[in-house]
């Protein structure tokens, strides 16, 4: 296990690029394995979580070529129903999303069996929220904890459509009952209590998928598909990831001296709530060059160090920065008055607890803040002190970590640094390449 000394004090200046979306990654890999033809991807994200959905998808009979950060990844399609009954059981390794759609995806191969397995945190993390509502569908999914937690046991059957209310504002979830809808009988009418990302709805409208986004609808955010249609190989270019970008914008606005530009950042606009927050705070956030790149919207953020103000969170919000919040408990530290994030009790089965995770870590650094049931609440103008910290093995909180490590004052070492390759592999040495610049 590694770790990583970083000293307070300096400023960090440049240009980065962040690597490709992880959630649009995961998802090019998916639909282009169950599409007929040949998928090009532009920018995947060469990270632990992708790799753990291709080789799942490996598995199950579908070529993928090599996934590395040089070139064009290419996915020969098996068709909806090609993928064939894997031999092996399928590591999800630390990868949520590829455990929550692979059960989308399975659960309807009829005839066939698969067992999902993955690391120790996410055998923790619970699958009911995905296997209850395609159980409703007549998905059959056995595990641990009356079916809730991987290993987990999956016997494909013809599976009917339907109206599903998601039980959480979680586009694993609803990504999972679209893929499982695709060749159910009769449409999949999807409804989630708040909107979650979209990426799903998009690609699998440009893959051929005849699926309709209501998400204005009067009962809450809806998404229908209808089965049937062939999906068609396509041309896939990937953004960057705002989720990674948000490490540098953070890092940018409290590193005293600091500016950075961070170059094609996805703001797909159910990503963006870190953005509406960093207007709340009052940061100098110039959003240029915005462009439709494949689907999405792109742009280029630039940033400099300024004081900030508190911020308040909560609500149909969370969805929409929902992977940020780490990070955010960071920025909280520096502002100006305290601030108050609610409604995030999903930080509590992330990779790690990361209400519990961050309180603790930025505890040792000598942060004064309450943890509450949903939240936290973060009192502002603090210094930090350099200290012994641990990512605990979640991949956000050791990133989120290492800006906390620039504020304070002396050295800071990162326990468990590794994590970041999660999804943001080169994190560390862009790192030291903004602070030399
Ligand atoms: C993801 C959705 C989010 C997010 C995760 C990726 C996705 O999870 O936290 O990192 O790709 O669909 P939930 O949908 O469960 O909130």
């Amino acid at each position: 296990m590694g770790s990583v000394c970083l000293s307070g004090g300096g400023s960090l200046h440049g240009s980065v690029r962040v690597p490709g979306d992880k959630s649009i990654s995961h998802r090019a890999l998916l639909f282009g394995a169950i599409a007929t033809g040949t998928t090009t991807i532009e920018g995947l994200l060469p990270a632990e979580d992708p790799l753990s959905t291709a080789a799942c998808l490996r598995a199950m009979g579908v070529t993928i070529s090599a996934i590395d950060s040089s070139g064009v990844v290419r996915v020969a399609g098996v068709g909806l129903d090609g993928l064939q009954e894997p031999a092996q059981v399928l590591d999800c390794g630390n990868s949520g999303t590829t455990m929550r759609l692979m059960l989308g995806l399975l659960a309807g191969r009829d005839g066939r069996h698969f067992v999902l397995d993955g690391d120790a945190s996410l055998r923790r993390r619970p699958m009911a929220r995905v296997a209850k509502p395609l159980a409703q569908m007549g998905a059959q999914i056995n595990g641990r904890d009356g079916g809730n937690k991987a290993p987990l046991a999956i016997a494909g059957q013809v599976l009917s459509g339907g109206t599903v209310r998601t039980p959480v504002a979680s586009a694993q979830v609803k990504s999972a009952l679209l893929l499982a809808g695709l060749t159910a009988s009769g449409s999949t009418t999807v409804i989630e209590p708040a909107l979650s990302r979209d990426h799903s709805e998009r690609m699998l409208r440009a893959f051929g998928a005849e699926l309709i986004s209501q998400p204005h609808a009067a009962d809450g955010p809806t998404a229908v598909v209808q089965p049937g249609s062939e999906l068609h190989g396509q041309h896939v270019v990937v953004p960057g990831d705002i989720s990674s970008a948000a490490f540098w914008l953070i890092a940018a606005l409290v590193v005293p001296g600091t500016e950075l530009t961070i170059e094609n950042v996805g703001i797909n606009p159910t990503r963006t709530g870190i953005l509406d927050v960093l207007e709340q705070m009052g940061a100098p956030l110039e959003v240029l060059n915005q462009r439709d790149v494949a689907g999405e919207p792109v742009a280029d953020l630039r940033v400099r160090h300024s004081p900030l103000k508190a911020f308040e969170i909560g609500g149909d919000l969370i969805p929409r920065l929902v992977d940020e919040i780490p990070i955010l408990s960071v920025a909280a530290l520096c502002a100006e008055g305290t601030s108050v994030i609610r409604d995030a009790a999903e930080l509590r089965v992330k990779e790690t607890d990361r209400l519990a995770v961050m309180a603790k870590q930025l505890r040792a650094m000598g942060a004064e803040l309450e943890e509450t049931a949903d939240g936290m609440v973060i009192p502002g103008g603090q210094r930090l002190k350099g200290a012994q910290v641990d990512s605990e093995t979640d991949h956000r909180v050791a990133m989120s970590l290492a800006v906390a490590a620039l504020i304070a004052s002396g050295d800071t070492t990162i326990a468990q640094s590794e994590a970041a390759a999660v999804s943001y592999p080169s994190f560390w040495d862009e790192l030291a390449r903004l602070q030399r610049s």
